[in-house]
């Protein structure tokens, strides 16, 4: 029987400042869902990560489906009664439409389904950002499914050896495309690394997978808020839902490609690039520069639709190792202060508030005669050349 786990979050106000979610809401949300899922949830986990909520739930509605869409959403609202009695910062931040209206895409929430065949044991990661943006993800999910000297499972493992597929969106153009790995190896890569634009948004098993034959295993949220608001109104912190073992990545090697604490863009105003540091739920608060940006691992195992666990997975001094080299990096690029490229350039600063510093400067500008003369001259002598 198929069995969906839809993972929904967002930033509904924050203590003190874009910091961490306040205890009284979780409960409130918590409380909302539990009173309001019966005949719609098997179960359903709460949790939170520096400013953002996260409800992951399980049912058998599929994706998309507008009852589990709207429970999530007035879960939202009323933990954001509660964040506003307490005046917390940025109260219901990212509940970007007044009324719901059938679907949460589009509303602000980030939200990352799919609809599973379970196995006789369905064990999965639900991995957590805060201070950054989707393509976050695009780094490590290509590890996680397509490079073995992360995964040796796909050198070693006979299931996992024919690789797996991946839908890539387009987010500036809304268009999507299906490559297979590691065929398409090297035009996955040419998109991914611009991670701004194009964003993996599912892996999926080929039709030749001997145990999982053409299955979702890896889902992320793809929601980008300003292309939904037209300005900034806090980062689209991504979450995604990646299922482990038995023909797909170890839980170790999932958890691997977030060993080393490579660059991602958010962090301070969503206008720097920063280290990406693997943290404990204890440790997911942002503090330093409002930072660094922070990834968090709750590992579960489902069964009849019901979730057990979860297990707090970089709770771990195994990555001690790459939060020592985060912490580092933090030291090296803020010495930087406002420049590139510790600050993000120009083209990513188009949704953030300088904008409108620029404008207010824009009376102020004077033409440079010389320069445009230089410009032509520059044109004809080497047309000169030609
Ligand atoms: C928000 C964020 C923060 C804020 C910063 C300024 O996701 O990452 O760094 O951008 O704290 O916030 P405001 O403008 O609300 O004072
Ligand atoms: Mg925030
Ligand atoms: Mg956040």
């Amino acid at each position: 029987m198929k069995t969906t786990i839809s993972h929904i979050k967002a930033d509904i106000g924050s203590l003190p400042g874009h910091t961490t979610v306040y205890e009284p809401v979780v409960k409130e949300v918590e409380k909302y869902v539990k009173d309001h899922s019966e005949g719609l949830l098997s179960d359903f986990h709460i949790s939170s990560v520096g400013d953002d909520l996260q409800i992951t739930m399980i049912h058998g509605r599929g994706i998309d489906s507008p009852e589990i869409h709207e429970l999530a959403w007035n879960a939202f609202k009323a933990g954001t009664e509660v964040a506003k009695k307490f005046g917390l910062y940025g109260a219901g931040q990212d509940l970007l439409k007044d009324a719901f209206s059938g679907n949460i895409k589009g509303m602000g929430p980030g939200i990352a389904e799919m609809e599973i065949t379970p196995r006789k044991s369905e064990p999965f990661i639900i991995y957590m950002m805060d201070k950054t943006e989707p393509g976050a993800f695009n780094l490590p999910i290509y590890k996680m499914f397509a490079d073995p000297f992360n995964t040796p499972g796909l050198v070693i493992d006979p299931n996992m050896h024919e690789g797996f597929k991946f839908e890539i969106w387009d987010i500036m153009e809304a268009k999507k495309i299906e490559l297979p790995a590691p065929e398409n190896l090297y035009d996955i890569l040419a998109m991914i690394g611009s991670k701004s634009r194009y964003v993996i948004k599912r892996v999926y098993t080929k039709e030749t997978h001997e145990k999982l034959p053409d299955e979702n295993v890896a889902v992320i949220t793809t929601d980008k808020l300003s292309l939904i608001a037209g300005e900034y109104v806090g980062k689209d912190d991504p979450a995604a839902v990646v299922r482990i073992q038995s023909g797909l990545p170890a839980s170790g090697e999932s958890l691997e490609a977030f060993s080393h604490p490579f660059l991602v863009s958010g962090w301070m105003r969503g206008s720097f690039n920063g280290p990406l540091m693997p943290v404990g739920l204890k440790n997911a608060k942002m503090t330093r520069f409002d930072g660094p940006p922070r990834v968090v691992a709750l590992g579960f195992v489902l069964k009849d639709g019901r979730l057990s666990g979860p297990v707090d997975m970089f709770d771990d001094p195994a990555f001690d190792g790459a939060r020592r080299t985060a912490v580092d990096v933090v030291d090296y690029l803020r010495r930087m202060g406002p420049f590139e490229p510790h600050r993000l350039p120009d083209s990513e600063m188009e949704y953030t508030t300088l904008p409108k510093i620029m404008e207010a400067l824009g009376h102020k500008f004077q033409k440079i005669e010389n320069a445009t003369v230089k410009a032509k001259k520059l044109t004809e002598s080497t047309k000169d050349f030609d």
